[in-house]
């Protein structure tokens, strides 16, 4: 059969109000540009009439702009999950601007599997980018998979942004597939990160298909520089490994590493690649980012296995002409798949990621500001973290212009428990948490990672609880929180004020 070729408005218009849409990519990357402007601007037009017009969402992980962006400015957004970074989104979600949209953070590899049991309702259309599709049903993803094959296979109606600006030649990239749903589920074929277990394309009917043909080029905007700070968490993380290796921690030829979303990530694998006591390693990870495709091309990083290629659009070109180069190297694979913590617990995963806040005992704060604002969300960390080899985190010891201290007293929220975190890395040093006490820790993380400003104050903190397993005192322990809630900085907080 014929496909069925539509333009953006038509598209838009087969979605309707209070329909729940699931959206490909993941990051901007592999992300539909096109159709949700038009359901914005739909939505707009039904709210000039009177009349209501708000879809639920469904998203591998953070969007581009044309999702998130415009869908929440047009307050056509019934609820979101998961993870975001877009600025209107999240104050949306924060009832800070626009109508308030209710979200629900969740680890990223649960997603499809939830979608599949029916615990979030149904998935009435999706919206995915594709650089081909053919008429039996074929679809080949661009540069982010997220939860494709799944809201694929579970929508009434699949559109098709055919973008021109994404080679075909991507076909081969990908490994795609779902996991059977329990009590059928077999253990997933993958014991290396090169290992496939998919097809090189989504197949769907192809009569619920309808094409929108594009030609609009990814979000990319690429990365800060690495500046000092995360120069020096960078160089921490690739010396730590280094001891690790000559102690007989880490295995001689390494293991895959995960590496986390953003600067200090980038900072990391810089270090790690300019560091020649560490080996060649492999990469499975979430998101794929320009380091890695450099220390791919430097042969320093053999294979990569991710969920999206979120790279600047500057490097994106350059892996698209090299695709001879770089198809053997790279794969894109679902977020249950890429961040599948069975596979995590059995490649033996070094993770790394960065943390909000962290307490003097290893919990760790990724999502929240001052324990009620949401940043980001939780995205892959959890996944990671739990299942890890050995699962690091990683912050620069004080944020906003050393008013906040990173490290404090008791979280203000908690993603990350103290029983998997093992490392904690600033730009002071390494705490090692493994087979340690609460106290113990306390020492580590404040001695070796806190800012020599705020050291005395935790350990004030800490002496006020001479008895107990976990020196806790929940009369002083936001202390630090209030004094930056009232004052604008930790700086002044108290705590010998809370002795008896
Ligand atoms: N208290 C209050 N605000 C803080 C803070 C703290 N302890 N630490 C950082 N901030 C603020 C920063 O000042 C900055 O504010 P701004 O946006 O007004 O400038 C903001 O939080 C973001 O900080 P930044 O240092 O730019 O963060 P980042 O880009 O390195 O991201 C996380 C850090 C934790 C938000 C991000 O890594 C994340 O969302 N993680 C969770 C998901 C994840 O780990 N994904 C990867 C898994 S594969």
């Amino acid at each position: 059969m014929s496909l069925k070729f539509i333009s953006a408005q038509e598209a838009a218009s087969l979605v309707k109000h209070n329909d729940n849409v699931g959206f490909s990519g993941f990051t901007h990357a592999g992300c539909p540009k096109v159709v949700p402007i038009e359901i914005a601007k739909l939505a707009e037009a039904e709210h000039a009439k009177g009349n209501p017009f708000k879809i639920g969402m469904f998203t591998g992980a953070s969007t581009g702009e044309a999702i998130d962006g415009y869908l929440a400015r047009a307050n056509a957004v019934k609820f979101r999950t998961p993870y975001q970074t877009n600025k209107d989104m999240r104050n949306a979600i924060n009832k800070l601007e626009h109508e308030p949209v209710p979200y629900f953070d969740m680890h990223l590899s649960l997603l499809a599997q939830e979608l599949r049991y029916g615990f979030l309702g149904n998935v009435d259309v999706a919206i995915v980018e594709a650089c081909d599709v053919t008429e039996d049903g074929q679809i080949v993803p661009t540069t982010g998979v997220g939860i494709s094959p799944t809201v694929c296979r579970l929508a009434k109606i699949v559109i098709v942004e055919l973008n021109k600006q994404v080679p075909a030649k991507l076909r081969g990239i990908h490994d795609l597939c779902e996991l059977q749903d329990p009590p059928h589920r077999s253990p997933i074929g993958i014991s290396s990160p090169q290992d496939r277990i998919g097809k090189e394309y989504i197949q769907v009917d192809p009569t619920k298909i309808y094409v929108v043909e594009t030609n609009v080029e990814s979000d990319g905007g690429g990365f800060a520089p690495v500046d000092e700070v995360t120069a020096k968490i960078g160089e921490n993380v690739a010396n730590f490994f280094v001891s690790e290796m000559k102690n007989g921690r880490i295995p001689a030829d390494f293991l895959p590493i995960q590496s986390g979303v953003g600067n200090i990530a980038n900072a990391v694998l810089a270090a790690m690649g300019s560091n020649d006591e560490i080996p060649k390693f492999n990469v499975y990870t979430e998101v794929i980012q320009d380091a890695v495709i450099e220390l791919i091309r430097k042969g320093k990083i053999k294979f990569a296995s991710g969920c999206s290629l979120t790279v600047s659009n500057e490097e994106l070109l350059k892996v698209f002409a090299d695709l001879d180069f770089f198809k053997d190297k790279i794969v894109l694979r679902p977020s249950e798949l890429s961040n599948n913590p069975e596979i995590v617990r059995r490649l033996g995963i070094i993770g790394i990621n960065t943390a909000i806040e962290v307490d003097v005992f290893g919990n760790i704060n990724s999502t929240h500001i001052m324990g009620t604002n949401m940043m980001n969300g939780i995205g892959g960390s959890g996944d990671f973290t739990r299942s890890a080899y050995m699962s690091i985190f990683v912050t620069p010891s004080t944020a906003k212009n050393g008013d906040i201290s990173a490290i404090v007293p008791k979280v203000s929220h908690e993603d990350h428990s103290e029983h998997s975190v093992k490392i904690v890395v600033s730009e002071y040093g390494v705490a090692d948490l493994r087979g340690k006490s609460p106290r113990q820790r306390a020492k580590e993380i404040i001695e070796n990672c806190a800012h020599p400003d705020y050291r005395e104050q935790l350990w004030d903190y800490v002496k006020l609880q001479e008895k107990g397993h976990t020196p806790q005192n929940i009369y002083a322990c936001y202390e630090f929180h209030r004094e930056f809630m009232e004052k604008k900085s930790m700086k002044g907080a108290d705590f010998k004020k809370f002795e008896k």
